[in-house]
C-alpha cells in the first residue's frame, strides 16, 4: 500500500483522486490545510506528498519532509515557481509535476473571459434577472478583425492563438523560443515585446513566472500599450505589477482587465471569504471597476483537466515508489 498524503485538498480534488486510483494501491489522505514547514509533521508515514499551486514548498519544509523520509513532491499542476527545486536536490527528494493536463481548458477560459468582459455578458446577466432590460453601458467591440498579442506560445498560448484566429483576429506573438512552422501554419506573426504592446488590441500573458517574467507588465511595459487595450492574465498573478495596473485603469490607459490569477492570490483565491471583510485593498478595489473580471482561478478547472490530473499524478507516483522512475517528461528533479 502506498500512503500519499494530499494537501489544499478540495472536494473535487477527493472524487477525481479516489475515482482513478481504484485500481492502484494507494491509500489517500486527504488535508484541508496547505502544505508548508509549519504543517509539514503532518506527512509522517507517507511515501509521497501531492501538492497544488498555493502550498507553499520552499527550503524550511523540503527539509522536513527530508526528515520524515518522505521521498516524493508530485505536483498537480504545470508551474512549480511555489518548489524550491534547488533545495529539493540537495536534500534527496524528488518532484514530479502534470506538464499538460488541458491546455484547451486554459486556452477556452481565457476567451470566455475577454468574450464575457468585451460583451458585459456578466453585467447583463444580473441585470436581466431583476428584469431590467435596458442595453445602456453594455456596447462591446467585435473581435474579428482585431490585433490579438498572444505573450508566451507555448501549450496554452499557441491553442488560444488559433482560436483567435477562428474569430478572424490578427494574432501576433512573442516568446523566447517561437515555434516558427506553427505560425507559418496558423499565419500568426512573431514580433518583438515592444511592438506587440504597442499594436495589440487584447493582450494575452501565456508565460510562466520567472525571474525574467516577473512584473512584466508593469509601469514601463503598461506605458507601451495601446489606449484602451484590454490585457488577459491566465497565467501567474506575479507577472503584472498590480499597483501599476491598478494606475493604468485609472487614467484609463487600459480598457479593460480580465484576470484568472492575482499577484496576491494565496491565502484568497480558492476560499469562500464572503463572511468576512477581505483585507488586501488593491484586490477590494480592483472588484469595484466596471471594466475588470476576476475569477478566481479556475481556468483549469474541466472534468478533462481534473481527470488528467488524478491519472498523471497517481502514475507519477506509482512508478516512483515502484521503482524510483518518473517519465522524464513530468520530472523536475
Ligand atoms: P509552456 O511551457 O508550454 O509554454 C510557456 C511558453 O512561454 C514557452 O513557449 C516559453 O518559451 C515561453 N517563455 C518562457 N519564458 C519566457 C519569457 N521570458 N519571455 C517570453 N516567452 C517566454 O506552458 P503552458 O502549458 O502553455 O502554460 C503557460 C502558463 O499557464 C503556466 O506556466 C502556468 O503559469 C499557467 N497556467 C495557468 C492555469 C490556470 O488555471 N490559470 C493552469 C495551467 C497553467
Amino acid at each position: 500500500m502506498i500512503n500519499a498524503a494530499l494537501y489544499d485538498a478540495k472536494p473535487y480534488d477527493c472524487e477525481y483522486f479516489e475515482r482513478f486510483s481504484k485500481h492502484n494501491n494507494i491509500d489517500w489522505h486527504f488535508h484541508e490545510f496547505r502544505l508548508s514547514a509549519k504543517t509539514a509533521a503532518s506527512a509522517a508515514g507517507m511515501h509521497a506528498v501531492c501538492v497544488f499551486v498555493n502550498d507553499r514548498i520552499d527550503r524550511a519544509c523540503i527539509l522536513e519532509l527530508a526528515k520524515l523520509e518522505v521521498k516524493l513532491i508530485a505536483l498537480r499542476c504545470a508551474g512549480f515557481n511555489n518548489v524550491d527545486l534547488l533545495a529539493a536536490k540537495e536534500l534527496g527528494v524528488s518532484v514530479a509535476r502534470v506538464p499538460a493536463y488541458s491546455p484547451h481548458a486554459v486556452a477556452e477560459h481565457t476567451i470566455g473571459l475577454l468574450l464575457t468582459l468585451n460583451r458585459h455578458i456578466h453585467r447583463a446577466y444580473n441585470r436581466v434577472r431583476e428584469h431590467n432590460f435596458s442595453l445602456n453601458g453594455l456596447v462591446g467591440f467585435d473581435l474579428a478583425g482585431k490585433t490579438i498579442g498572444i505573450i508566451g506560445t507555448g501549450k496554452i498560448g499557441r491553442i488560444a492563438a488559433q482560436i483567435f484566429r477562428g474569430f478572424n483576429c490578427r494574432v501576433v506573438a512573442f516568446d523566447v523560443t517561437p515555434h516558427l512552422d506553427w505560425a507559418k501554419q496558423h499565419d500568426v506573426e512573431y514580433t518583438q515585446l515592444e511592438s506587440l504592446l504597442q499594436n495589440s488590441d487584447i493582450i494575452s500573458l501565456h508565460v510562466p513566472l520567472t525571474p525574467e517574467t516577473h512584473h512584466l507588465i508593469c509601469r514601463e511595459t503598461l506605458q507601451q500599450i495601446k489606449q484602451g487595450a484590454f490585457l488577459i492574465n491566465t497565467s501567474r498573478g506575479k507577472l503584472v505589477d498590480t499597483t501599476a495596473l491598478i494606475e493604468s485603469l485609472k487614467k484609463n490607459h487600459l480598457g479593460g482587465v480580465a484576470l484568472d490569477v492575482y499577484e496576491e492570490e494565496e491565502g484568497i483565491f480558492f476560499e469562500d471569504h464572503s463572511e468576512h471583510l477581505l483585507q488586501d485593498d488593491e484586490l477590494n478595489l480592483l472588484l469595484t471597476f466596471p471594466n475588470v473580471l476576476i475569477t478566481s482561478h479556475q481556468a483549469f478547472l474541466t472534468q478533462e483537466a481534473l481527470s488528467e490530473i488524478a491519472i498523471t499524478t497517481i502514475n507519477n507516483i506509482v512508478q516512483f515508489t515502484n521503482n524510483k522512475s518518473i517519465n522524464p517528461e513530468n520530472k523536475l528533479c
